[in-house]
């Protein structure tokens, strides 16, 4: 039921919004529209679990439990030393022709790749897009600058692996440094134009890498976090700007479940969309933390039944549990029932 009423309120709102580009979102002109489709098949990102790409026991205890895990990163950055680099690569490689046809285990299995300026990149990608199955997902490291994302673009294009791609790769990339910083809008509306000129790359969010960030500027991590506070505003407000998922920062005392609990309220009242971890058991606690409450999916769908109701009544405005319902609101019930869908919530 509530699926054909959100592709009613998709078609109903591509029809009559989008002209009047009312929703605004990823794209580099903030005049341009929302493809609310688009958003409907955001992947579910609460929790991205970190897994060393050469730590083959590693990989399979999160592939055993991938169904309880939204995002498995294979890592060949800072999880491995740099003499197991080129063993990560095999092993993520094998990884992605064994398991590549479980269509929603490869959903999950994304790739972090060494940041462009490492001058180890293009290995990383030589071997892990020379198998049959390409990643879901590619989360690009260190991005300082513009010149980071045209590298990355031009090898997809000069190799042609987006000619092999039968499906979309996600782009995320990262912000570790004062000036990726103090760019990021800049870079992140870049890096939409330059996805666009991929047919199928799709930039989908960006990760706030906090102990490079914290190391770059000269800070020290406190538990309090006074030291990140302004910078992780600043990337929701980016990621909210172009509609890109917004994931937080490691809480690297992994044996510390209340303070993972409670850091990770406090990004989700921020307005964070999902947070990294290194460990297995900080999973229950963002993944619940990060997922919407029953009466917050309850409000969603009323509202939007309201909408509907609204729309055939010929009302423009509405009022529903006692507030001016506008367009933020209901992009807010969509998004909602959204992440409700692949939770099994609706
Ligand atoms: N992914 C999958 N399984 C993991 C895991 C991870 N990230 N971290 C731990 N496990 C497994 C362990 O292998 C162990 O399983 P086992 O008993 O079957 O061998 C189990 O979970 C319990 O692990 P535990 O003993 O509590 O921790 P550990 O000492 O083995 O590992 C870390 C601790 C921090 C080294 C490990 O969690 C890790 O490597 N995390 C990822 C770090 C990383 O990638 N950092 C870079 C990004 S910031
Ligand atoms: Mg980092």
């Amino acid at each position: 039921m509530i699926r054909s009423r959100i592709s009613f309120l998709s078609t109903f709102l591509m029809k009559n919004f989008l002209n009047r580009s009312i929703i605004r979102s990823q794209s580099s002109s903030s005049s341009s529209s929302i493809d609310l489709n688009s958003l409907s098949q955001t992947l579910l990102r609460r929790a991205i679990l970190y897994v060393p790409g050469n730590d083959q026991r590693k990989i399979d205890k999160a592939i055993k439990s991938f169904e309880k895990i939204d995002s498995i990163v294979l890592d060949c950055e800072d999880g491995v030393a740099v003499k197991s680099k080129d063993d990560a690569r095999k092993t993520i490689l094998n990884i992605l022709n064994q398991y590549g046809s479980n269509e929603l285990l490869w959903k999950k299995l994304s790739v972090r790749i060494n940041s462009m300026d490492s001058g180890i990149a293009y290995e990383d990608l030589e071997i892990i897009f020379s198998g049959k199955i390409i990643p879901r997902t590619i989360l690009l490291p260190k991005v300082d600058t513009k010149t980071n994302i045209d590298d990355f673009i031009e090898y997809f294009k000069k190799s042609k692996i987006n000619e092999r791609l039968k499906h979309p790769i996600d782009l995320i990339t990262y912000v570790e440094s004062a000036i990726g910083l103090l760019d990021l809008r800049d870079i992140a509306k870049h890096t939409i134009d330059m996805c666009k000129t991929l047919n199928n790359m799709h930039f989908a969010g960006i990760v706030f890498g906090s102990d490079d960030f914290c190391a770059n500027i000269g800070a020290t991590r406190s538990d309090e976090g006074k030291e990140v506070l302004m910078a992780r505003q600043h990337v929701i407000l980016v990621c909210k700007s172009l509609n890109l998922q917004a994931i937080d920062s490691v809480y690297i005392n992994f044996r510390d479940l209340d303070g993972l609990k409670r850091q990770s309220e406090e990004g989700v009242s921020m307005g964070f969309t999902g947070k990294q971890c290194i460990h297995p058991d900080q999973i229950p606690i963002i993944q619940e933390t990060y997922r919407p409450s029953d009466k917050k999916i309850e409000w969603a769908k009323g509202l939007i039944k309201e909408f509907e109701q609204a729309q055939q009544d010929g009302r423009g405005a509405f009022v529903y549990h006692g507030q001016m319902i506008d367009m933020p609101l209901l992009k807010q019930a969509y998004n909602v029932i959204n992440i409700a869908k692949q939770i099994g919530k609706v």
